[in-house]
């Protein structure tokens, strides 16, 4: 992300970032500082203002930026290295002043097929995701609500989802039946999650619902009825198993 991120910073007018992955094989009189052997290499291009020769050394530094106050911290390029040298790889960057970036990520390749050695994910042997849910899910911030949707999937439950409590409660008004859980955030413009779920329950007065929210809404959360489950934001997709559970079981 902080490599796109630069690439976007570098043209400020626009333009396209490429990003690119593949394998490659890196040999003793190789320039770069690697051991001989396969690479999985992850390119981002842009075409951008492009670093001078003088900073090219320094971008690697903590806390270098050319940013202004308060737009860049200067670690993302430190991080993304110090990364890549942890896992055995590293960072190597081409620059050229009023034609763009090239920063590869090399990462040492896997042998094998470690995805079939590994241990069973958690997700697979979680006890919600035998049973397929409808699930209902509200939220206003369209990323969250993307995030939370494919989390919902991946524990294979299937989800509408939609921006506003609004909507919500329309869905549910034209088809009771739909739904086996209503999943909503707590802080949207209109409507807040207990309002929500208070007026979906009156097309649906057994609909099990689940509230999601940041610690700043604690107080106000605390005026739901009873049986609402809770799930503090940031969470993890075992968490979200566990409230989706706990949810349906208390209605
Ligand atoms: N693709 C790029 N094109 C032009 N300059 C770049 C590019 N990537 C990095 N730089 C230069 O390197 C500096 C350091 O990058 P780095 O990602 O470490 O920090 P930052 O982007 O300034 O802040 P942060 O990533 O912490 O928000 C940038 O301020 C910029 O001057
Ligand atoms: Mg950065």
């Amino acid at each position: 992300m902080n490599l796109i991120i630069n690439a976007r910073d570098a043209m400020p007018e626009g333009g396209t970032i490429v990003v690119s992955a593949e394998n490659r094989t890196a040999s003793d009189d190789d320039p770069l500082p690697l051991h001989e052997g396969d690479y999985v290499v992850i390119s981002v291009i842009d075409r951008g203002c492009g670093i001078s020769p003088e900073l090219l050394d320094k971008v690697l530094e903590p806390f270098f930026t050319t940013k202004e106050v308060g737009k860049g911290t200067g670690l993302g390029l430190s991080m993304v290295y110090g990364f890549a040298k942890q896992t055995g790889g590293t960072l190597n960057i081409e620059s050229k002043v009023g034609v763009g970036t090239c920063t590869e990520l090399w990462l040492p390749r896997a042998t094998g097929n470690a995805a079939r050695k590994g241990p069973r994910s958690n997700v697979s042997q979680d006890p919600v995701a035998q049973r397929s849910l409808r699930i209902l899910l509200i939220d206003d911030h369209a990323e969250v609500r993307g995030t939370t949707a494919a989390m919902l999937r991946d524990l294979g439950h299937s989800t509408v989802d939609v921006g506003t409590g609004a909507e919500g409660v329309e869905i549910l008004s034209a088809d009771e039946r739909k739904f086996d859980l209503l999943v909503t955030d707590y802080a949207m413009p209109r409507l807040s999650g207990t309002e929500v779920i208070k007026l979906a329950r009156q097309h649906v007065t057994d609909l099990p619902a689940l509230i999601v929210t940041g610690y700043a809404d604690m107080d106000e959360v605390s005026e739901r009825p009873s049986d609402v489950g809770l799930l503090l934001k940031p969470f993890t997709v075992h968490d979200l198993s566990r409230a989706v559970q706990g949810a349906v079981e208390s209605r």
